[in-house]
């Protein structure tokens, strides 16, 4: 058994405007306060579009909603010529409190690299945001690489070369199994999260090898319990199933599926 928290975290990518951002967070934690969720036990997370952030941090703080704030993205810079990009003081500003860095669609996309990803981790830590650290091989990297290395290896450069250190979270999100249908087995998250924790607890200390890490990939209601029925997965990075608040608090509330 472990002392970490499970995290539920829901990144909506580029879809729900703010207008609709309000209706999918009033809807989710209606459903969930309506089932007694305990926030403390299970930490619930959504990652809007920056556009919905103000009108979602509005909403949270005066509804007194439990679920926290997330970005899902952050400049490397803090201020000045930067068109288009935005900066960890504002994230910090609206009550964000975590901040996805690295996620396939932008290290695909938009060629963010290890440096660019470590860079935005320091980013986070100065401006006092958790940086969820997605980490994921493509099928050709499984294929020619096996099933940790890559995953383990954008890990600690992340994480390699900072002055201070913050708390942070490892999102293993296979790149094979993003809104694709195809999902890890519970025994290739697990497998991938005890390499990652254990090059963790070697780089970087036993304090930062308690970090959560979480599985991303496909996941849903009728899954999700089997991903974290071992204690080894900390929680899920949910991208098509958070849009629908039903299915989301389903997920949140994973416990009821596992007979402990
Ligand atoms: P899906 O849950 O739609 O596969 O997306 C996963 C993801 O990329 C979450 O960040």
């Amino acid at each position: 058994m472990t002392n970490r928290i499970p995290l539920i975290a829901g990144n909506w990518k580029m879809n729900l405007d703010h207008m609709q951002a309000i209706a999918l967070i009033q809807k989710l934690c209606w459903t969930l306060n309506d089932a007694d969720h305990d926030y403390r036990a299970v930490e619930v997370a959504v990652f809007p579009p920056f556009t919905d952030l103000r009108s979602a941090q509005t909403l949270i703080d005066a509804e007194k909603f439990e679920i926290a704030l997330g970005a899902q993205d952050i400049s490397r810079h803090d201020s000045g010529a930067f068109t288009g990009e935005v900066s960890g003081a504002f994230l910090a500003k609206l009550a964000c409190k975590f901040v996805l860095i690295g996620h396939s669609e932008r290290r695909q996309c938009h060629s963010e690299n290890n440096e660019v990803v470590q860079a935005k981790v320091a980013a986070a830590w100065k401006h006092g945001l958790v940086p969820i650290i997605c980490v994921g091989e493509t099928l050709e990297e499984l294929e020619t690489q096996g099933q940790s290395a890559v995953p383990v290896a954008q890990t600690i450069a992340a994480l390699s070369g900072h002055e201070t250190f913050g708390e942070f979270v490892i999102a293993y999100e296979p790149v094979w199994a993003i809104g694709t249908g195809k999902v890890a087995t519970p025994q290739e998250a697990e497998d991938v999260s005890k390499a990652i924790r254990k090059a963790i607890t070697e780089h970087f200390g036993a304090e930062s090898g308690q970090s959560r890490i979480l599985y991303g990939g496909s996941v849903k209601a009728n899954n999700v319990a089997g991903f974290l029925a071992s204690g080894e997965v900390d929680g899920v990075l949910v991208g098509g199933a958070s849009l629908d608040a039903e299915e989301f608090a389903g997920i949140s509330r994973f416990q009821k599926h596992i007979v402990l």
